[in-house]
């Protein structure tokens, strides 16, 4: 029988116990704040956004909303991001990406202090996970990890093959992996016979924004199989890079998209949130 990795359940499971931590932090007289930036009005941003804020005030994590005009200038949110770098009631900054087109991203990722880069962005938070030092880990992938571990899953010795080589999540996928004891292969879309190397993998994290691109044919029977991606089908019908129904016969367990991978993404920024109180 085909597992479904239940990222829902899992997630709030987490942020379950969150609210408890959080809870005895406050009555040991510790707040935590979340401040979180969005400049413009992307629809799609302001969904994220607001999920966000929404998970703070359940687990009791204040946020603190700075809805930026489209125009504002990159003096300008720089400006923004050095007062909270400097505010010691403030824990965590996450700026909503993408920034407009005038904002030099890269720029905006660096001047957010390490010790508030919840999101794990930072060129020393990547640093960091590369050499096994503590720091903030990019949620997506901390919540993949959280997914095959509370599914009883084990990495260690295992293969475990990353498909797509993002900055946000294949590359940093890679690493916990590798951290968690995994024999890594990272794919991309230079990459030669990528059927034959996921037909290895024991473990096969598909995250290249190709809508239904993994069928059966690329999976060894029994593997774990974990769908970051999320897209609009034909039929207008949420999907993932995984094709599902192909799939699910052959994978010993499955993320199912929606309700996999995607929840867990704010759970894990939850948890940087908590633990940023350790690391300042
Ligand atoms: N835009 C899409 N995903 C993310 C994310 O995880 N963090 C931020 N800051 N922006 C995003």
């Amino acid at each position: 029988m085909t597992k479904i990795i239940d990222g829902k359940l899992i997630s709030k499971q987490i942020k379950d116990e969150l609210k408890e931590k959080v809870s005895a932090l406050k009555a040991a007289g510790t707040e935590i704040c979340l401040a979180v930036i969005q400049v413009g009005n992307d629809p799609a941003s302001s969904v994220y956004v607001g999920n966000k804020k929404k998970a703070c005030e359940y687990i009791g994590i204040r946020s603190e909303s700075y809805e930026l005009a489209e125009e504002t200038t990159e003096e300008e949110l720089l400006s923004l991001i050095d007062r909270l770098n400097n505010d010691d009631k403030v824990n965590g900054i996450l700026v909503q990406l993408p920034v407009p087109k005038h904002i030099d991203e890269d720029k905006i990722i660096k001047a957010i202090s390490p010790k508030k880069d919840v999101d794990g962005f930072h060129p020393m938070s990547v640093g960091a996970l590369s050499i096994g030092q503590p720091g903030f880990v990019s949620c997506t992938p901390a919540g993949v990890i959280e997914l095959i571990k509370r599914s009883d899953i084990s990495i260690e010795g295992k293969e475990c093959v990353v498909i797509g080589r993002s900055n946000i999540v294949g590359k940093p996928m890679s690493m916990l992996l590798l951290r968690e004891n995994g024999t890594v292969t990272v794919c991309h879309s230079r990459t030669k016979n990528i059927k034959d190397i996921c037909k290895r993998a024991d473990i096969l994290v598909v995250a290249i924004g190709k809508p239904k691109m993994i069928d059966a044919s690329y999976v060894k029977e029994g593997a774990t199989v974990i769908d970051v991606g999320i897209h609009r089908d034909e039929n207008n019908k949420l999907c993932g890079d995984v094709d599902y129904e192909s799939v699910y016969p052959v994978a010993g367990a499955i993320t199912p998209v929606p309700g996999g991978v995607g929840p867990m993404t704010i759970a894990m920024l939850m948890n940087n949130c908590v633990e940023s109180v350790k690391l300042q």
